[in-house]
């Protein structure tokens, strides 16, 4: 059967490192809304990237339907498994992707709150290997410079203490209900997102069955 599985979780539970790693593995289509957001903002110069640019830099969520558009382009077809990470965020989303086309599961990467700061304000990024490093947690051999690719590590403009306090915050109050929404529908599957990241993901491939 084709799996068509959310990624859900505070910002820096990990949701982006896994996603990664079961895309390349199984060879399933993943789309992260932050990243397309992100790419927006690089590309983009009228009102929509300024809008997004507003949104994503304070730590706030763009709009339902401008997210919803950014989901439908990008899912390759409705009828393959596809990984979505970041989306659904609140439950008006939840319920837009229900009609358009359903998830068979949802995966909580469950997270202390305390231990998201050093995460999230650590995180360093290669763009053009698309790896991902932290400076407390995972650091690159050298520091600032990627193992893989020798280019430069970014930070990324949230990722700065007062905008992730912000994000936190919205993920309490519009995407924490999406746990009680999908433990309803009966396809919330919880991984504990604090143990190494190699732990992690074979818990993730035990819960997905893979
Ligand atoms: P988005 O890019 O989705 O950010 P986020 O949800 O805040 O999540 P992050 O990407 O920060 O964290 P993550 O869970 O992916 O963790 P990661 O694997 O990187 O969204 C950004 C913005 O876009 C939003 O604020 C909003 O404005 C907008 N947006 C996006 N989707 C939207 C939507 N649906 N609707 C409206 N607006 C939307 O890991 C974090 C760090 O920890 C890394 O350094 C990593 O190396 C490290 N790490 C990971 N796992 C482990 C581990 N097990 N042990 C130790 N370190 C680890
Ligand atoms: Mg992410």
């Amino acid at each position: 059967m084709n799996k068509k599985i959310i990624f859900l979780g505070y910002p820096g539970s990990g949701k982006g490192t896994q996603s990664a790693m079961l895309s390349k593995e199984f060879s399933i289509y993943s789309l992260s809304t932050g990243d397309a957001f992100r790419q927006m903002m690089k590309e983009g110069k009228g009102e929509v990237a300024d809008q997004v640019r507003n949104c994503v830099n304070n730590g706030i969520l763009v709009s339902d339907e401008l997210t919803f558009e950014v989901v439908k382009n990008s899912l390759p077809s409705i009828d393959n498994s596809w990984i979505l990470d970041g989306f659904p965020r609140n439950l008006n989303q939840a319920k837009i992707l229900n009609e358009f086309c359903p998830p068979t599961e949802v995966i909580l990467v469950d997270i202390d709150e305390k231990i998201i700061f050093q995460r999230l304000t650590g995180r360093r990024l290669a763009k053009s290997s698309g790896k991902m490093y932290n400076v407390f947690l995972n650091p690159p051999k050298t520091e600032g410079i990627c193992d893989e690719s020798g280019e430069t590590l970014i930070q990324r403009d949230d990722d700065k203490a007062e905008i992730v306090q912000k994000r936190l915050e919205v993920y309490r109050l519009e995407t924490e209900p999406l746990i009680k929404y999908y433990q309803d529908k009966g396809i919330l599957k919880k991984i504990n997102g604090d143990l190494p990241i190699d732990e992690v993901y074979s818990n993730l491939r035990e819960v997905l069955g893979f």
